[in-house]
């Protein structure tokens, strides 16, 4: 992918909006910049998306101009409403309607045959597509404001941690689109999670909704681990380096006291090194009065979830040497969370 055009570089319009009652006005203004085939960046419960009229090509592609992504990485389509998502797919199956009922508006996308009326740069040229109900008043507003689906990845540079906050939408992407809504943080803090209901239901992306969840309502779900090595990846754009930060980062799992002494050790190496750490642990390591730079990622994997992507952010600007990081349970958050950790740190992580 290209670099951005800086001579292209636009007045970014930023305004500050209610979360829960957003004023209408501003709404509608948003809605026009939409269908006029301008880049809108808004809330949504998970992290800002960057979005586009999901059924106009060209203001598509100004998203993965924008984010100088690359073409081969699918974007999800965001709706207001059932009937809207009946415009885009071949049909909606059993299953994703239990799933729609007990879920949307939330964080899980659903994978499905599409209609053609959906462009091919939306799904980078495959036949299938991402699509969500998000839960957030501004996305809503938007969407309806705008009067027609809309595409809309996370709005941060391409392999960058997900923007949590306006201020990282714009510390990324400032000049590279028309509008940004700014509703304050994010909720949820770690993106949507991706299943494929075109087979038998596989989860491609662990997120807010986590799988325990999801199987309580449909069964079994497939891992994609659990496909044979000779079949290709189901899902597009899931490379490993992503969400990361460019100072070092290392992932430390194993008993907290471990976990603690392995700190200790790397803290007293005489490197300049960044933790972030459930507050638990941190509240042990601080009595020990180390060098170094703490982000607490809070009491629990809800918070933890919240935090992750601004703490890599703000220990990144630290310019250090490393940033270590715990590693998380595997079940409910814990899953999306170490997916994250895992990409961030393009594998590198330690069983101590
Ligand atoms: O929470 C979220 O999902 C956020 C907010 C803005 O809604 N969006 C988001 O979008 O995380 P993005 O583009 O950063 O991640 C979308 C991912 C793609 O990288 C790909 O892995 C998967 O969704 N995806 C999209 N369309 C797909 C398709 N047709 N088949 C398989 N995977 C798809
Ligand atoms: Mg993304």
């Amino acid at each position: 992918m290209s670099e951005f055009d800086q001579t292209k570089k636009l007045q970014t319009e930023h305004v500050l909006l209610d979360a829960i009652l957003p004023e209408p006005t501003t709404m509608a203004w948003a809605g026009a910049q939409i269908r006029a085939g301008n880049l809108v960046a808004f809330p949504t419960e998970t992290v800002y998306g960057l979005g586009a009229d999901a059924l106009n090509e060209s203001a598509v592609a100004k998203i993965f101009v924008a984010k100088e992504r690359p073409a081969s990485d699918p974007l999800i389509v965001h709706v207001a409403h059932v009937e809207q998502l009946k415009d885009l797919v071949q049909d909606v199956p059993r299953v994703a309607q239990r799933l729609i009922q007990e879920f949307w508006p939330g964080a899980l996308t659903l994978v499905l045959p599409k209609k053609n009326i959906v462009p091919s740069n939306v799904t980078a040229g495959g036949n299938t597509v991402a699509v969500r109900m998000p839960n957030h008043a501004v996305a809503l507003a938007l969407i309806e404001a705008a009067g027609t689906p809309i595409a809309a990845p996370s709005a941060n540079l391409f392999s960058r941690p997900s923007p949590t906050s306006a201020a990282a939408v714009l510390e990324d992407l400032d000049g590279r689109f028309a509008m940004l809504l700014d509703a304050g943080p994010t909720q949820i803090g770690v993106e949507s999670t991706v299943l494929s209901l075109v087979g038998p239901a596989m989860l491609l992306r662990p997120g807010g909704v986590t799988l325990e969840e999801i199987e309580k309502i449909i069964g079994p779900v497939l891992l994609p681990q659990e496909l044979e090595d000779d079949q290709i990846a189901p899902a597009p754009g899931m490379m490993l380096k992503h969400y990361a930060p460019s100072t070092r980062l290392e992932i430390l799992y194993g008993p907290p006291e471990k976990v603690q002494a392995e700190i200790v050790r790397l803290v007293n190496s005489g490197q300049r090194i960044g933790v972030l750490l459930s507050e638990s642990m941190l509240r042990q390591l601080k009595n020990k009065k180390l060098n170094a730079d703490f982000f607490s990622l809070g009491p629990t994997d809800a918070s933890a979830a919240a935090g992750l992507f601004k703490g890599l952010r703000v220990l990144d600007k630290l310019n250090l040497d490393l940033i270590l990081a715990q590693g998380f349970a595997t079940t409910g958050l814990g899953r999306a969370l170490n997916d994250r950790l895992h990409r961030a740190s393009q594998g590198r992580m330690r069983e101590l």
